[in-house]
């Protein structure tokens, strides 16, 4: 049954910009309702204005504040029906001559963000009735991709497709989780503001870093695709066919290493933690 977007209630975080606004045009054009929310305010007013959307200001690497976000949401539009934890942002420089702070803000960002948006609109997903849907935007990185000089935004995209696993198992089955992950888009991302205190990248980085990020896809074009997966329900959403050679080079090498260090073979499931944790739940029930 294909899913009706008309009079659909959905929040896009990241919205001023890149994915998010692309996101938030084309759930305009289906027909939804759209609360966008970034910390970029006049561009995010702007856009906002222009496409007949409500928008909130919300620093999702604050969790109080997304959770001020998804209380408005749910008193503006009664039900939330998607929600899309696009925000996010980048860093360049290679790991071993990086800052701690540069973590700390990229995990803030790109983790704590992701987190805190999901857990903040499942928890008011799970109590409607028919539930509601999540798309996280994760990233080609995700998958086994990366180039060397972004590391902690590599690492960051691990961590949210880890994130969207566990809210899949953990959520119920009317609440639905997808990892958006797209290949290299058009979009300003490069250009992506870092704070103050952080070390700032020379102009002709940030020159080259926008020259190549011209090279993407349109973004309309990959938010049509995350939308169309949202649609069908996919948990993986996949845009870019570079990412899939990455993928399959990195599970054939985990594959290979299994096959030599640790085949498959008897009592192979000896040690499988959900197994024991299952049984022992059981023998403590039943005594
Ligand atoms: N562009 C790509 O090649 C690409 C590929 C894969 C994944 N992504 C992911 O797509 C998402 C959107 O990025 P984009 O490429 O559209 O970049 P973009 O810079 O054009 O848009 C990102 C938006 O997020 C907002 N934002 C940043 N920090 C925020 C915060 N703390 N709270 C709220 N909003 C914040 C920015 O103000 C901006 O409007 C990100 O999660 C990014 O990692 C991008």
């Amino acid at each position: 049954m294909s899913f009706a977007w008309a009079g659909r209630n959905a929040v896009v975080t990241g919205a001023a910009s890149g994915i998010g606004l692309a996101l938030s045009e084309d759930l305009v054009a289906r027909g939804a309702r759209v609360l966008m929310a970034d910390i970029a305010e006049p561009a995010l007013a702007r856009e906002a204005v222009r496409l007949g959307a409500v928008h909130r200001v919300c620093d999702v690497s604050d969790p109080a504040a997304v959770e001020r976000l998804a209380a408005e949401a749910k008193s503006l539009f009664g039900t939330i029906d998607l929600a899309f934890a696009n925000a996010g942002t980048i860093l360049n420089g290679p790991l071993a001559d990086a800052a701690p702070a540069e973590f700390d803000f990229i995990y803030a960002v790109n983790v704590r963000g992701a987190w805190s948006t999901i857990a903040a609109f499942a928890r008011i997903m799970r109590e409607q009735e028919h539930g509601g849907r999540i798309s996280v935007t994760a990233s080609e990185h995700s998958l086994g991709f990366q180039h060397g000089g972004a590391g902690f935004y590599t690492a960051s995209k691990h961590a949210v497709l880890g994130l969207a696993e566990v809210f899949r198992a953990e959520l119920p089955e009317k609440v639905r989780i997808s990892a958006f992950c797209p290949g290299l888009v058009a979009t300003n991302l490069a250009d992506a503001a870092r704070p103050a205190d952080l070390p700032q990248p020379r102009e002709s980085q940030r020159a080259f870093g926008r020259a190549v990020q011209a090279q993407g896809m349109a973004a309309a074009d990959a938010a049509r695709a995350g939308l169309d997966g949202v649609a069908r329900g996919d948990f993986y959403i996949v845009t870019h066919a570079n990412a899939h050679a990455a993928a399959e080079r990195r599970f054939s090498e985990i594959d290979a290493a299994f096959a030599a260090q640790a085949p498959v073979g008897e009592g192979a499931d000896r040690y499988e933690v959900n197994r024991i944790v299952a049984e022992m739940r059981a023998a403590r029930r039943d005594s």
